[in-house]
């Protein structure tokens, strides 16, 4: 992705200046492109709480440098371990961050202490270049959906309407998304393809990133309030919606950011298809009931008692928008069933959100369906 013509990922490292990493603070968008250099896990552990990264491919991957920063400093097994711990308790919906975790500890244990550190940024590095290559696989069979219903189109000459909700862009992973690579790759081909982006209150992701993405990569779109897109289904505005996930069942369930099962309703009523955009890392094979089993993150009341913005002087504040002493709940994601979900686009391919669709992309995954196969 390219910032003022400057290419950029999400994260980075620098080796220059002592292996340091690098984020672009999400906070600050779109108002201000700042970056922050990351030395040690609590930074790490930091960044991902306060959301200055965020999305669920991006926080697995800057958890993987969280613990080569700590190795750096440390590299005995109490390090690790103490690390991988503080790392994992950060944000508990998205499964990438346990993947992530879990593959540094299973890869760093057998090393010995003294190598540790630098397999540590090695094994980092590799889990960022796969997220790459897994979501310009992504992008390029999503490319192929949106080909399809744009041929189909009768109005040839209206761009294709894509939905989007929060933000499964670049800034959500290492570079190109998920549910935006297809949109970018589309884009890129000369589809005429037009993103409808919802806000996504409360911290309002949409409005603030998934916009401001697609403004730097030149692809046509408008932001409308969260409530708006049934509404545009209803008046046939809507050709297909694309959503990113942060945890998916074996069975086809995804959680996905508060709101998502209300465009996944409205989406089903309206015969509009409705796409998941995921990596396999955001599978859980573990589970098998989106309600029952997937953990979701209660965030703080202020998310949805304030909002952030720009006033007239140009100074970034936070306006309440709620009566004081108001009671306020916040969960930051909700459950689609897979039986709302017309189907899911991974690195490997397309698949129906079912146990035998899924069974059909990844087959070494059998032994998580003896009971239900
Ligand atoms: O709370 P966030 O901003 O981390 O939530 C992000 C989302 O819900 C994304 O849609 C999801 O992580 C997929 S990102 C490729």
């Amino acid at each position: 992705m390219k910032i003022n013509g400057i290419p950029y990922r999400s994260v980075w490292v620098d080796d220059k200046d002592g292996w340091s990493v690098h984020i672009i603070d999400q906070t600050r968008l779109p108002f201000s492109f700042q970056t922050r250099r990351l030395t040690t896990a609590a930074d790490v552990a930091q960044a991902i709480c306060t959301m200055q990264v965020r999305g669920a491919p991006l926080i697995g991957a800057v958890a993987a440098y969280g613990i080569a920063l700590a190795l750096r400093v440390d590299s005995e097994d109490k390090t690790l371990n103490d690390t991988a711990a503080m790392l994992m308790n950060t944000r508990p919906t998205a499964v990438n961050l346990h993947h992530a975790i879990q593959r540094m500890v299973a890869y760093l244990h057998p090393i010995s202490p003294h190598q540790r550190a630098h397999a540590a940024y090695e094994e980092a590095a590799r889990i960022c270049e796969e997220d790459i290559q897994t979501n310009k696989a992504i992008g390029n069979y999503g490319l192929d959906i949106l080909q399809e219903i744009a041929h189909k189109k009768h109005h040839v000459h209206e761009p294709l309407h894509i939905l989007t909700h929060c933000n499964a862009g670049w800034l959500a992973t290492v570079d190109y998304g998920t549910a935006l690579s297809p949109i970018y790759m589309a884009h890129d081909a000369g589809l005429n393809v037009h993103v409808w982006v919802d806000e996504t209150r409360p911290r309002n992701q949409g409005a603030s990133l998934t916009a401001w993405e697609l403004q730097s990569h030149g692809v046509p779109h408008t932001v409308i309030t969260d409530n708006a897109g049934g509404h545009l289904m209803q008046h046939k505005h809507v050709d297909i919606i694309i959503v990113g996930a942060d945890r998916v069942t074996r069975t086809g369930d995804i959680a996905n950011k508060i709101g998502t099962y209300l465009k996944a309703l409205a989406a089903r009523d309206n015969a509009v298809p409705f796409w998941v955009a995921l990596p396999s890392t955001t599978i859980d094979w573990t589970i098998s009931d989106g309600l029952k089993d997937i953990p979701i993150e209660e965030r703080s009341s202020i998310e949805v008692t304030h909002v952030t913005g720009r006033n007239a002087q140009g100074l970034i504040t936070q306006v309440c928008v709620v009566p004081e002493k108001t009671k306020v709940a916040n969960p930051a994601f909700d459950v689609t069933p897979a039986h709302l979900i017309t189907g899911l686009i991974t690195e490997k391919g397309c698949c129906a959100a079912t146990p035998k669709g899924m069974l059909s992309l990844f087959p070494e995954m059998k032994e998580y369906y003896s009971d239900s196969l």
